[in-house]
């Protein structure tokens, strides 16, 4: 560990001693403006409107949901769930409303195996058998009801007028709806093809049986949709066409108010997801096998090649070991213990570590014991803070709408392990620990985040499948080392999963002699070419008094920052400096 780091540290230590837990905290920060950064133009509106309206980030997370899901269809929306990271100025409360899907009481662990055995993804991906019971109706009664300021009604009007008037299709939209027509069940066609046709971009897409169930959630909160006329149309149509929730399922679906997963490095305060989502873990130890190995060493392919190799272990330890806590013993302690991380950074050599080599011994151990999808950040006036990662896992998720009700079911069954060790969409292979049971959520990789440092505060999180937690990792580590929000959502970026064992990249991360020196240690390459993420980041530097947020050019979103008035009293008010960047942010900052 070098000198800088020691002495971050021995500041950190000193500061949580001085600081008792249950301490008043008095300082309470506000920024000199505020900001939205969502996926669609029109969802950031909507944020901006609540906003202007009074409302905090709470209810304009609320806002932003509900018209995500009706202008982003494929990405994510009622018939889904997500991870909503909060931060609450005032009382300096985090907090991580997980509105996972969970699996239905009749689901079994050989629900998408075929008589021999054999998984057939096809069950655990298209039509309502894939779909997992919805959690976004409820965290948006909760986050309202809870967190926000104003009525749920007032909070879910954009996203009704959006649904009801309907809105102008955009490319991106019109591409995603031809791509999976052949996968929409009877109800979705005639929403997202109205009269048998792709509508254009430009067009007007209208969605009343959407724009009814968003009504009645406005009257009956989310009651209306778990309970009501909406639960029984939403069971009946999954349970006539093969699929098995029951009207208890829904009745029964909860949202959990969880601690985030936090994590401290080089002076940086991590906040983010914890199980359900791999986030918090598979983060916690990338950072510590890091901080072990007194990265990065001063050549750029060792450094590259040393992060990637964190990347393959904490990886494969989310195969192994991950899944929902709250239905099977997952060691975090040990595998994020001092000792165990200092045993794998002692692992890394100078040559990549074929992720068969590891698989065998690590797996029998675990035998034995058993831009689809959407990102938003809001900050503001106040200084509260929203981080949230919503799905309805692939595009379009499962393709299936039970008729009446405008809610498109998501496929997020298929993020558990439909069987051992069988590649699931994203190609991640799961064991014991992400079986299916009925109630358990699936494990996920949405790892919507807050970063607090020297720098201010960051929020982000991005779409991306099992590239979530890498791209989350490099963006922070981007902020970390003096980029911008701009570049840290637009830096290239590259991957590492365990298995599939290949680093994958976008064509700007590596340069044709960068990569033949990755093949040199023994690493196997592979360029993609599309579905690397959709960040939406919010930075508010604290010394510097301002605020910037960045729309990932890699999608269509929009990110607005908004002066607002400095309230007496209020404004920012300096920051306590915890430690500096590693000293050589100028390098790093063009590694990655
Ligand atoms: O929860 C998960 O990890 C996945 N269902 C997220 C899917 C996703 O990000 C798709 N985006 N490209």
């Amino acid at each position: 560990m070098n000198r800088p780091i020691r002495r971050t540290l021995a500041a950190l230590a000193l500061l949580a001693a001085a600081v008792p837990a249950t301490a008043q905290v008095t300082e309470v920060y506000h920024p000199p403006a505020e900001a939205v950064a969502t996926a669609h133009p029109l969802a950031t509106e909507a944020g901006l409107e609540v906003l202007a309206a009074g409302g905090n980030a709470f209810d304009a997370a609320v806002a932003v949901t509900a018209a995500l899901g009706v202008v982003e269809p494929y990405g994510s929306g009622l018939g889904g769930g997500g991870f909503f990271l909060l931060h609450r100025e005032g009382d300096k409360l985090d907090l991580l409303v997980d509105a996972r899907e969970t699996a239905p009481g009749a689901a079994t662990g050989d629900m998408y195996l075929d008589r021999n055995g054999e998984p057939i993804a096809r069950l655990s991906r298209e039509g309502p058998l894939a779909a997992g019971i919805p959690g976004t109706a409820a965290a948006l009664q909760h986050l309202s009801e809870t967190f926000g300021e104003r009525a749920l009604a007032d909070n879910l009007a954009p996203a009704i007028r959006l649904a009801d008037e309907g809105f102008p299709v955009n490319a991106e939209l019109s591409a995603r709806i031809t791509a999976m027509a052949h996968r929409f069940s009877p109800a979705a066609q005639a929403v997202f093809m109205p009269g048998g046709e792709v509508p254009a971009s430009g067009e007007t897409l209208v969605q009343k049986d959407l724009a009814g169930t968003l009504r009645a959630m406005a009257e009956d909160g989310a009651e209306a949709f778990y309970e009501g006329a909406v639960a029984e149309k939403l069971q009946r149509g999954v349970f006539s066409d093969g699929g098995i929730w029951s009207l208890g399922d829904l009745a029964l679906y909860r949202v959990k108010e969880r601690a985030p997963a936090r994590i401290d490095y080089r002076g940086y305060r991590i906040t983010t997801a914890p199980l359900p989502s791999a986030g918090g873990v598979t983060l916690e130890q990338i950072f510590k096998i890091l901080e072990a190995r007194d990265w990065p060493p001063s050549d750029d392919t060792a450094a590259r090649h040393e992060l990637i190799e964190a990347m393959r272990f904490a990886y494969r330890d989310r195969a192994v070991y991950l899944g929902d806590a709250d239905f099977v013993d997952v060691p975090v302690a040990r595998i994020t213990s001092d000792d165990y991380i200092a045993d794998i950074a002692g692992r890394i050599g100078t040559r990549a570590t074929p992720s068969e080599s590891m698989e065998v011994a690590s797996m029998q151990e675990a035998r034995a014991k058993g831009r689809q999808t959407t990102h938003f950040s809001i900050l503001d006036r106040w200084g509260n803070r929203v981080s949230a990662t919503l799905s309805i896992n692939t595009w379009f998720g499962s393709g299936y709408m039970p008729p009446g009700t405008g809610v498109l079911l998501n496929n997020e069954m298929d993020d558990f392990a439909t069987a051992p060790l069988v590649p699931n969409a994203y190609g991640l292979v799961h064991t014991e620990a992400n079986s299916i049971a009925p109630h358990k959520r699936p494990l996920s990789s949405m790892s919507p985040t807050f970063v607090d440092g020297p720098r201010g505060v960051f929020i982000t999180g991005t779409p991306g499948g099992s590239r979530i937690i890498t791209m989350v990792l490099l963006s922070t580590l981007a902020h970390m080392n003096g980029l911008p929000a701009e570049l840290a959502v637009t830096a290239p970026r590259f991957h590492h999963q365990f298995l599939p064992d290949v680093v994958q990249f976008e064509s700007g991360a590596l340069t044709e002699p960068q990569r033949e020196k990755l093949r040199e240690r023994g690493h196997k390459l592979e360029e993609v070419t599309r579905d690397f993420g959709n960040m939406q980041a919010i930075h508010w530097d604290l010394r510097r008094g301002f605020v910037d947020a960045a729309s990932d050019p890699r999608g269509f979103g929009r990110a607005v920052v908004r002066e607002v008035p400095v309230e007496a009293g209020a404004g920012a008010v300096g920051f306590v400096e915890l430690g500096g960047a590693s000293s050589d942010a100028a390098r790093l900052a063009s590694l990655l």
